[in-house]
């Protein structure tokens, strides 16, 4: 018989904001699989790090980060292929995913390849956008309040059409896109209610009001809430 698959997700940062199900699964497994973005460290294994067997096998997919699409694609199918090959030996292997893996994590990718072929069972995870609420003291939404997440990445006509009509927004992926976003969130008299927060519940947590950073941009793992329930900045 073939192997299983473990999708897991390991939550946004602090490792106590893991489920009890991705902690037995991370720490009894055999082998795990992580990605890891240009041959750096994985954030999704540096959050489990201490629940991992020392003897545990490990499998890595390095990930080019490029604008194309291609160089992910193939490493993506790359992975998927040696993920294959163990499942078919009938080892189990345990992804490791940060925050949760089918909220635009790359997992999906992995899972798109391999789900209709094997056993893949998905544990979720807390989200960084759930984290960034709760550290920054913002609830997402509340009665019949709407609430959208806006990746950076959109283009800038779509991302205005967008914030035009909702009151309660996360905007994931902001990274290099920050200053288009902090000049459409100004044009569209958002700024007041606009708070970015890096890392959150990492030890290098950082919270700010998107009207008091002067960067140009940010780093990857920041995300920008908007909320015009709330009191302005
Ligand atoms: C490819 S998405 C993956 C999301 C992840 N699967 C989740 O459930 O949160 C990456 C984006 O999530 C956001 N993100 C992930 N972890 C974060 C954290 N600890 N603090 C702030 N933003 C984070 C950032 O906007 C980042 O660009």
């Amino acid at each position: 018989v073939t192997g299983t698959l473990y999708g897991v997700g390991v939550g946004p940062g602090d490792p106590e904001l893991m489920t009890v199900k991705a902690w037995r699964l991370i720490s009894t497994a055999k082998t795990i699989a992580y990605l890891a973005a240009n041959g750096g460290e994985s954030t999704a294994r540096s959050i489990a790090k201490h629940f991992i067997a020392d003897d545990a096998s490990e499998i890595i997919i390095d990930m080019p980060m490029r604008v194309e699409r291609q160089p992910a694609q193939t490493a993506y199918d790359d992975g998927a292929a040696r993920i294959s090959a163990r499942l078919e030996r009938g080892e189990d292997i345990v992804m490791l995913c940060e925050g949760d893996p089918f909220f635009y994590g790359s997992f999906i990718h992995i899972y798109e390849r391999l789900s209709s072929k094997y056993k893949v069972n998905v544990v979720p995870g807390v989200t960084s956008v759930n984290a960034a609420a709760t550290e920054t003291g913002s609830p997402l939404a509340t009665r019949d309040g709407v609430i959208k997440i806006l990746p950076a990445t959109l283009g800038e006509d779509r991302l205005r059409d967008e914030l035009m009509t909702c009151e309660s927004v996360a905007i994931i992926k902001v990274g290099r896109h920050f200053e288009k976003i902090r000049k459409l969130l100004a044009t569209l008299d958002l700024l007041p209610f606009a708070t970015a927060i890096e890392l959150a519940t990492h030890a290098e947590q950082r919270i700010r009001a998107v009207s008091k950073i002067n960067e140009p941009t940010m780093p990857y793992f920041t995300t920008i809430l908007v909320n015009t329930n709330r009191r302005p900045t």
